[in-house]
């Protein structure tokens, strides 16, 4: 009797490991390492060991083969295991939509498609920025889909903080935030950097589920659009105790900044955009780093310190910040060291003497809004507690344009220009 509920026991056991779910979701799109490179990203909830993405133009007619994740689990007390897929699409004509699907032999997605970034310097980077984004209260999310889908975007830039958080019901919400974000991120490269929120497990999820070009898992990297040299990197390196300290992504940021403003390059691509999670500067009511003058992006860590951004950005003539983490928009008159340095008292952003700061963290998650400090300074051009997000547009070598979209408002709410002859050291000007 022993024997034969064994035998029973063990078919049953049998029996119930032979379900399996092999179809891909949470499927999102990423450039990779030069403009004619897309990588797409999926999971599986079971282990496939297969990774294919099967694409062309008009019709399916091509296919790409990536190397199968493997299991991933985070270090919870469950260990759910699932598959995240990355395949690297290369040499893709520029300008043009291709259609893709991705899955296995074992499940196919459905088709989804996106448009390649046109060739060359000399086209109009159209991007929508925000940070702050979690599965519940995602305000801005309808309207980003549906823009998304219309392709009045080359790339979304979502600059940390995600789901609220990924790793939460052992990282079903990490699931959720994916599937969430499909039907923007299916069609048009979503970009990113890390937010405090995505610390757990030594940032595992944000490192396992994106996959940000250059080698670094996504914790700082650049890529060119257009006119545009635009800098992610992680605020957490100043922040977080399980990393070392900022020096390697200091040292990075300065080798990146010397290739970038070598005379050559900065001809082609002018402008220079960094973007990270916490901002230098801000003016909300609460007890953050940047609401005090000593911020640790700003002026580095220790005694002395050490690895402060404000200084290198200035002397390599960054000419915007974007940050969130505050969940406000706020834009800043040109700053350096709490100094306004506007281009003139007339035109503040005509050639502006130091970079412009701006925070756009107001996507929408279950923290709700932030508030601000109830005095204006005299460095804060507009505050906003509308819940929305951020358009840029760099028509040129000179002329840049952004603008916020208050969601809760549905109009845009903010708009400026920065209008500039040349590009280069502020100190220099
Ligand atoms: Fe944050």
């Amino acid at each position: 009797m022993f024997w034969l509920s064994l035998v029973l026991v063990l078919v049953n056991f049998n029996y119930i490991q032979s379900y399996v779910r092999y179809q891909p979701e949470q499927i999102h799109l990423s450039l990779g390492d030069n403009g004619r490179d897309v990588v797409v990203t999926w999971s599986t909830p079971d282990v496939v060991g297969e990774s294919i993405v099967e694409y062309g133009i008009g019709e399916i007619t091509l296919r790409a083969i990536g190397n199968p994740g493997g299991v991933f689990t985070d270090d919870g007390i469950e260990k759910r295991r699932q598959e995240i897929h990355r395949v690297k699409i290369s040499n893709l004509e520029p300008n043009t939509i291709y259609k893709y699907r991705c899955g296995s032999r074992k499940g196919w997605s459905s088709v989804y498609w996106f448009k390649t970034l046109p060739a060359g310097d000399s086209w109009i980077p159209n991007i929508a920025i925000y940070g702050d984004l979690g599965n519940i209260e995602a305000i801005s999310l309808p309207q980003l889909q549906k823009e998304a889908q219309n392709g009045m975007y080359h790339a979304i830039f979502h600059i940390g903080d995600f789901a609220y958080d990924m790793e939460v019901d052992n990282g079903r919400y990490g699931d959720e935030f994916m599937r969430q974000i499909e039907p923007i991120a299916g069609y048009v490269p979503y970009m990113t950097c890390p937010g405090n929120h995505e610390s757990a497990y030594n940032f595992s999820h944000y490192r396992t589920r994106f996959t940000m070009p250059g080698g670094n898992q996504g914790l700082y990297y650049s890529l060119n659009m257009g006119p545009v040299h635009f800098i992610f990197f992680s605020s957490e390196v100043y922040y977080d105790s399980q990393y070392p300290g900022p020096q390697r992504q200091y040292n990075w940021i300065v080798d990146d900044l010397k290739e970038a403003t070598k005379p050559e390059n900065r001809a082609k691509r002018p402008w220079i955009i960094a973007l990270a999670h916490q901002p230098m500067y801000c003016t909300s009511f609460n007890q953050d780093d940047c609401t005090v003058s000593r911020t640790k992006t700003r002026v580095g860590m220790g005694n002395p310190p050490k690895y402060g951004l404000e200084p290198l950005f200035y002397e390599n003539g960054v000419d915007m910040q974007i940050w969130a983490h505050e969940h406000t928009y706020e834009r800043f008159y040109p700053i350096y060291d709490y100094k306004v340095l506007n281009g003139s008292i007339d035109e503040p952003y005509v050639n502006p003497k130091a970079p412009v700061h701006i925070i756009t963290g107001s996507a929408g998650c279950e923290e709700g809004h932030d508030f601000f400090t109830p005095k204006s300074p005299e460095w804060s051009a507009y505050r906003s507690r509308d819940y929305g997000y951020s358009r840029l547009k760099v028509y040129n070598n000179t002329h840049l344009y952004m603008e916020q979209v208050s969601t809760t408002a549905d109009k845009v709410i903010d708009e400026f220009w920065i209008i500039k002859n040349s590009h280069g050291p502020y100190n220099s000007l």
